[in-house]
Protein backbone atom coordinates (compact mmCIF):
# COMPACT_ATOMS: atom_id res chain seq x y z
CA UNK A 1 0.00 0.00 0.00
CA UNK A 2 2.02 3.23 -1.12
CA UNK A 3 1.15 6.90 0.79
CA UNK A 4 -0.26 7.69 -2.66
CA UNK A 5 -2.77 5.49 -2.00
CA UNK A 6 -4.16 5.09 1.39
CA UNK A 7 -7.21 3.39 2.16
CA UNK A 8 -10.07 5.60 1.94
CA UNK A 9 -14.03 5.25 2.76
CA UNK A 10 -16.49 7.69 0.46
CA UNK A 11 -20.24 7.19 2.16
CA UNK A 12 -22.22 7.52 -0.89
CA UNK A 13 -25.22 9.92 0.79
CA UNK A 14 -27.72 8.12 -1.51
CA UNK A 15 -28.56 5.70 1.20
CA UNK A 16 -28.92 8.25 3.99
CA UNK A 17 -31.96 9.81 5.72
CA UNK A 18 -32.24 12.91 3.23
CA UNK A 19 -35.22 14.34 5.53
CA UNK A 20 -32.02 14.89 7.72
CA UNK A 21 -29.08 15.10 5.14
CA UNK A 22 -26.93 17.87 7.60
CA UNK A 23 -27.40 15.57 10.42
CA UNK A 24 -26.46 12.28 8.25
CA UNK A 25 -23.51 14.17 6.89
CA UNK A 26 -21.76 15.48 10.09
CA UNK A 27 -22.82 11.13 11.69
CA UNK A 28 -20.20 10.06 8.70
CA UNK A 29 -17.55 12.84 9.30
CA UNK A 30 -17.84 11.74 13.02
CA UNK A 31 -17.82 8.34 12.25
CA UNK A 32 -14.08 8.49 10.48
CA UNK A 33 -15.29 8.56 6.87
CA UNK A 34 -12.54 9.81 4.74
CA UNK A 35 -15.15 12.17 1.83
CA UNK A 36 -18.50 11.98 0.72
CA UNK A 37 -19.63 10.50 -2.22
CA UNK A 38 -22.47 12.23 -3.95
CA UNK A 39 -24.34 10.12 -6.82
CA UNK A 40 -25.70 12.39 -9.53
CA UNK A 41 -28.06 10.63 -11.76
CA UNK A 42 -30.10 12.13 -14.77
CA UNK A 43 -32.68 9.58 -15.08
CA UNK A 44 -31.36 9.22 -18.46
CA UNK A 45 -27.76 7.69 -18.55
CA UNK A 46 -29.28 6.06 -15.72
CA UNK A 47 -32.91 4.74 -15.09
CA UNK A 48 -33.07 7.02 -12.00
CA UNK A 49 -33.02 10.45 -10.65
CA UNK A 50 -31.56 11.84 -7.20
CA UNK A 51 -29.88 15.52 -7.36
CA UNK A 52 -28.21 18.48 -8.91
CA UNK A 53 -25.55 21.47 -8.42
CA UNK A 54 -27.78 23.32 -5.73
CA UNK A 55 -28.06 19.91 -3.25
CA UNK A 56 -24.52 19.58 -3.63
CA UNK A 57 -23.39 23.36 -2.42
CA UNK A 58 -26.23 22.73 0.58
CA UNK A 59 -23.85 19.86 1.27
CA UNK A 60 -21.19 22.05 0.47
CA UNK A 61 -21.98 24.57 3.46
CA UNK A 62 -22.03 21.73 6.16
CA UNK A 63 -19.34 19.20 5.14
CA UNK A 64 -15.68 19.26 6.00
CA UNK A 65 -14.55 16.49 3.94
CA UNK A 66 -13.91 16.29 0.01
CA UNK A 67 -17.14 15.68 -2.24
CA UNK A 68 -16.45 13.14 -4.25
CA UNK A 69 -19.04 13.91 -7.25
CA UNK A 70 -20.03 11.10 -9.21
CA UNK A 71 -21.72 12.06 -12.48
CA UNK A 72 -23.83 9.24 -14.24
CA UNK A 73 -25.40 11.39 -16.33
CA UNK A 74 -25.27 11.48 -20.21
CA UNK A 75 -24.39 15.50 -20.81
CA UNK A 76 -21.30 16.69 -18.19
CA UNK A 77 -19.59 19.23 -20.45
CA UNK A 78 -22.88 20.91 -19.83
CA UNK A 79 -23.38 20.76 -15.72
CA UNK A 80 -19.48 20.19 -14.73
CA UNK A 81 -19.08 23.94 -13.99
CA UNK A 82 -22.26 24.33 -11.64
CA UNK A 83 -20.98 21.25 -10.00
CA UNK A 84 -17.83 22.83 -9.70
CA UNK A 85 -19.15 25.99 -8.44
CA UNK A 86 -21.11 23.72 -6.24
CA UNK A 87 -17.68 23.16 -4.03
CA UNK A 88 -17.08 19.83 -5.72
CA UNK A 89 -13.39 18.61 -5.14
CA UNK A 90 -13.47 15.19 -7.44
CA UNK A 91 -15.79 15.30 -9.90
CA UNK A 92 -15.83 11.78 -12.20
CA UNK A 93 -17.92 10.97 -15.01
CA UNK A 94 -18.33 7.98 -17.17
CA UNK A 95 -16.10 6.97 -19.93
CA UNK A 96 -19.53 5.40 -21.60
CA UNK A 97 -20.89 9.34 -22.72
CA UNK A 98 -16.96 9.97 -23.58
CA UNK A 99 -17.74 10.15 -27.37
CA UNK A 100 -20.33 12.52 -27.05
CA UNK A 101 -18.19 15.27 -26.90
CA UNK A 102 -14.63 16.12 -26.65
CA UNK A 103 -13.79 14.62 -23.00
CA UNK A 104 -10.15 15.74 -22.87
CA UNK A 105 -11.47 19.12 -23.09
CA UNK A 106 -13.52 18.20 -19.87
CA UNK A 107 -11.10 16.54 -18.03
CA UNK A 108 -8.89 20.06 -18.57
CA UNK A 109 -11.67 21.78 -17.46
CA UNK A 110 -12.07 20.49 -14.39
CA UNK A 111 -8.60 20.15 -13.91
CA UNK A 112 -7.95 23.85 -14.20
CA UNK A 113 -10.71 24.63 -11.84
CA UNK A 114 -8.75 23.04 -9.48
CA UNK A 115 -10.86 19.97 -8.67
CA UNK A 116 -9.41 16.51 -9.35
CA UNK A 117 -10.90 14.35 -12.39
CA UNK A 118 -11.93 10.87 -12.51
CA UNK A 119 -13.80 8.74 -14.97
CA UNK A 120 -16.03 5.77 -14.28
CA UNK A 121 -16.76 2.46 -16.09
CA UNK A 122 -20.09 0.12 -16.34
CA UNK A 123 -19.52 -3.46 -15.05
CA UNK A 124 -19.63 -4.34 -18.97
CA UNK A 125 -16.95 -2.09 -19.68
CA UNK A 126 -13.48 -3.10 -20.49
CA UNK A 127 -10.68 -1.24 -19.03
CA UNK A 128 -9.15 -0.89 -22.45
CA UNK A 129 -11.74 2.16 -23.40
CA UNK A 130 -10.09 4.78 -20.80
CA UNK A 131 -6.53 3.82 -21.96
CA UNK A 132 -6.40 7.48 -23.72
CA UNK A 133 -7.76 9.18 -21.11
CA UNK A 134 -5.97 7.38 -17.99
CA UNK A 135 -2.33 9.29 -18.26
CA UNK A 136 -5.01 12.55 -17.60
CA UNK A 137 -7.21 10.81 -14.56
CA UNK A 138 -6.46 11.62 -10.92
CA UNK A 139 -8.54 8.38 -10.35
CA UNK A 140 -10.52 5.23 -12.09
CA UNK A 141 -14.36 4.58 -10.54
CA UNK A 142 -14.59 0.70 -11.15
CA UNK A 143 -18.58 0.29 -11.53
CA UNK A 144 -18.62 -3.19 -9.07
CA UNK A 145 -22.82 -2.86 -9.62
CA UNK A 146 -24.72 -1.89 -12.70
CA UNK A 147 -25.20 1.85 -11.89
CA UNK A 148 -28.66 3.73 -10.84
CA UNK A 149 -29.56 2.32 -7.46
CA UNK A 150 -28.00 1.34 -4.23
CA UNK A 151 -28.15 -1.75 -2.42
CA UNK A 152 -27.29 -3.98 -5.15
CA UNK A 153 -24.71 -7.05 -4.81
CA UNK A 154 -21.30 -6.47 -5.26
CA UNK A 155 -20.19 -8.27 -8.31
CA UNK A 156 -16.47 -9.86 -8.47
CA UNK A 157 -16.34 -10.15 -12.00
CA UNK A 158 -15.19 -6.73 -12.46
CA UNK A 159 -12.02 -7.32 -9.95
CA UNK A 160 -9.40 -7.85 -12.76
CA UNK A 161 -9.72 -4.15 -14.10
CA UNK A 162 -7.83 -3.10 -11.50
CA UNK A 163 -4.61 -4.87 -12.35
CA UNK A 164 -5.40 -4.22 -16.16
CA UNK A 165 -5.43 -0.20 -15.82
CA UNK A 166 -2.43 -1.00 -13.63
CA UNK A 167 -1.24 -2.61 -16.83
CA UNK A 168 -2.26 0.25 -19.04
CA UNK A 169 0.29 2.45 -17.29
CA UNK A 170 -2.40 3.83 -14.59
CA UNK A 171 -0.64 5.23 -11.39
CA UNK A 172 -3.84 6.93 -10.12
CA UNK A 173 -6.06 5.83 -7.14
CA UNK A 174 -8.89 3.50 -7.91
CA UNK A 175 -11.90 3.32 -6.56
CA UNK A 176 -14.81 0.47 -6.19
CA UNK A 177 -18.46 1.46 -6.24
CA UNK A 178 -21.08 -0.95 -5.28
CA UNK A 179 -22.11 -3.92 -3.32
CA UNK A 180 -19.53 -2.80 -1.29
CA UNK A 181 -19.22 -4.03 2.89
CA UNK A 182 -17.33 -5.99 5.65
CA UNK A 183 -18.34 -9.18 3.16
CA UNK A 184 -16.61 -7.83 -0.12
CA UNK A 185 -14.30 -4.95 0.36
CA UNK A 186 -11.10 -7.65 1.23
CA UNK A 187 -11.32 -8.94 -2.33
CA UNK A 188 -11.87 -5.42 -3.70
CA UNK A 189 -8.60 -4.04 -1.71
CA UNK A 190 -7.01 -7.07 -2.66
CA UNK A 191 -6.96 -6.47 -6.07
CA UNK A 192 -5.51 -3.42 -5.68
CA UNK A 193 -8.68 -0.68 -4.98
CA UNK A 194 -7.48 1.85 -2.32
CA UNK A 195 -11.07 4.08 -2.60
CA UNK A 196 -14.30 2.28 -1.16
CA UNK A 197 -17.51 3.66 -1.84
CA UNK A 198 -19.98 2.41 0.76
CA UNK A 199 -23.99 3.70 0.73
CA UNK A 200 -25.61 0.51 2.58
CA UNK A 201 -23.36 -0.94 4.33
CA UNK A 202 -22.13 2.55 6.24
CA UNK A 203 -26.01 4.57 6.69
CA UNK A 204 -27.74 0.58 7.25
CA UNK A 205 -25.12 0.29 10.31
CA UNK A 206 -26.44 0.85 13.77
CA UNK A 207 -23.01 1.78 14.92
CA UNK A 208 -21.94 3.85 11.85
CA UNK A 209 -17.55 4.51 13.65
CA UNK A 210 -17.68 1.00 14.18
CA UNK A 211 -18.76 -0.14 10.35
CA UNK A 212 -16.54 2.27 9.30
CA UNK A 213 -13.21 0.94 11.44
CA UNK A 214 -14.37 -2.54 10.54
CA UNK A 215 -14.41 -1.61 6.96
CA UNK A 216 -10.78 0.19 6.92
CA UNK A 217 -8.86 -2.55 9.11
CA UNK A 218 -10.50 -5.30 6.33
CA UNK A 219 -9.09 -3.32 3.81
CA UNK A 220 -5.94 -2.49 5.12
CA UNK A 221 -5.62 -6.16 6.05
CA UNK A 222 -5.83 -7.23 2.44
CA UNK A 223 -4.11 -4.78 1.09
CA UNK A 224 -0.94 -5.55 3.42
CA UNK A 225 -1.59 -9.35 2.21
C1 LIG B 1 -24.95 3.41 -7.69
C2 LIG B 1 -24.08 4.42 -7.00
C3 LIG B 1 -23.43 3.91 -5.73
C4 LIG B 1 -24.39 3.42 -4.68
C5 LIG B 1 -23.66 2.54 -3.69
O1 LIG B 1 -25.20 3.79 -8.99
O2 LIG B 1 -23.08 4.91 -7.87
O3 LIG B 1 -22.58 4.91 -5.20
O4 LIG B 1 -25.00 4.48 -4.05
O5 LIG B 1 -24.57 2.01 -2.78
P1 LIG B 1 -24.34 0.61 -2.06
O6 LIG B 1 -23.06 0.73 -1.28
O7 LIG B 1 -25.55 0.46 -1.21
O8 LIG B 1 -24.23 -0.43 -3.13
ZN1 LIG C 1 -21.58 6.22 -6.92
Amino acid sequence: MSAAHPVRIAPSLLACDFARLADEIRSVEAAGADWLHLDVMDGHFVPNLTFGPPVVAAIDKVATLPLDVHLMITDPWQYAPAFLDAGADLLTFHVEVADRGDARALIDTIRARGAKVGMSLQPDTPAERLAPFLPHLDLVLVMSVFAGFGGQSFMPGVLPKVQQLRELGFRGEVSMDGGIGTGTIATAAAAGTNVFVAGTAVFGADDRRSRIAALRTAAMAARAR
